[in-house]
């Protein structure tokens, strides 16, 4: 395979797998730390950065997902009374109002699936705010979107960033949902070694070593749990082997089907904290986006960490202004 093709098949892999997040219904990536939409002092960044968009003004949130950005913007507007023209872009097939739980909120948010965000769809300078959070950092080439990015917004226009980095909680997190993947896919193979023994118990063969080995490889991953405080998809994995062997019991072949649905699921998990991984800043890059967009002739901008609370650091904004 070329090495353009092998990029090509890793952003198929990695849009199949928002994908298939985004029509699960959660409204944005952090779903499992953080329940409804974006909070506390993520929540009053927003708030800031839509306080200086005027009625009718545009505003474009790139690596949309379903759409929680731009709820936010949208709810802002209403409070104040106006509208604003909001738009959603993301390279995966999203469709917020159809998978996200309300869909009467999104109405008038225009949503652009399959849309990448280093081509975007508005003319030079249309864009008086472009956003994105946890999205702008997974672009490759990164300098081809920021100069997108620059096009859109024009001489006057501006961008705010939530760009996940090196140093935050987020990061941590990541590696130890990595580490489990490894211990579930390739150390362990315990999926597989549920699904051998299940299908021996379906074509009636002794299942006595099968089982061992499960049972031995279960050990490895409840004590690597302990090792992984922060790895939420051990959980999952626990939850899907457990009903598996629950079904098994009385209906192998469904228990079959299931545990396969949860392969698909959990793979996919593993190709998005891939991505992450990829798109995680390291803090010398950061200085660098600042140091491009005042180069570019947007003077005002600034670089800061956005802490949720104290300790909890969420990644570093980059607000892109004249
Ligand atoms: C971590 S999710 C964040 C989604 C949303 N902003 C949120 O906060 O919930 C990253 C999103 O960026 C999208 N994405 C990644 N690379 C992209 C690109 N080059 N162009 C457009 N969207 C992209 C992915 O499909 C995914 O939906």
């Amino acid at each position: 395979m070329s090495d353009r093709s092998a990029m090509l098949a890793t952003a198929t892999d990695s849009n199949e797998a928002w994908g298939k997040l985004w029509r699960a219904g959660v409204l944005h990536s952090c779903s499992t730390a953080i329940d409804g939409n974006y909070d506390g002092r993520i929540a009053a960044f927003w708030q800031a950065c839509f306080d200086g968009v005027a009625a009718g003004h545009r505003i474009v949130d790139i690596g949309t997902g379903n759409g929680a950005l731009a709820l936010l913007a949208k709810q802002h507007a209403e409070a104040r009374g106006i509208g604003f023209d909001i738009h959603g872009v993301d390279a995966a097939d999203i469709d917020p109002p159809r998978w996200a739980s309300d869909a009467a909120s999104f109405t008038g948010i225009v949503f652009h699936p399959r849309t990448r965000m280093d081509a975007l769809p508005f003319d030079d300078g249309s864009v008086a705010l472009v956003i994105s959070q946890y999205a702008f950092e997974y672009s490759r080439p990164r300098d081809a979107t920021l100069r997108e990015v620059f096009r859109a917004i024009g001489p006057t226009g501006s961008a705010a960033l939530l760009l996940h980095s090196a140093d935050s909680l987020i990061s941590l997190t990541a590696r130890q949902q990595l580490a489990a993947c490894e211990l579930l896919f390739d150390e362990t193979a315990i999926l597989d070694l549920a699904n051998d023994w299940i299908s021996g118990l379906l074509a009636g063969r002794d299942a006595t070593s099968i089982q061992q080995a499960f049972h031995q490889a279960s050990a490895r991953v409840v004590a690597g749990a302990a090792e992984l405080p922060e790895a939420a998809i051990l959980r999952k994995a626990f939850h899907y082997l457990h009903a598996t062997l629950e079904r098994a019991q009385t209906a192998p072949a469904q228990a079959l089907h299931y545990l396969s649905d949860a392969r698909e699921d959990l793979e996919a998990e593993r190709v998005r904290l891939r991505h992450l991984a990829d798109a995680i800043l390291p803090l010398p890059e950061l200085d660098d986006l600042h140091a491009r967009s005042i180069a570019a002739g947007y003077a005002a901008s600034t670089l800061a960490p956005l802490d949720q609370q104290a300790g909890s650091r969420m990644g570093w904004t980059l607000v892109v202004s004249p």
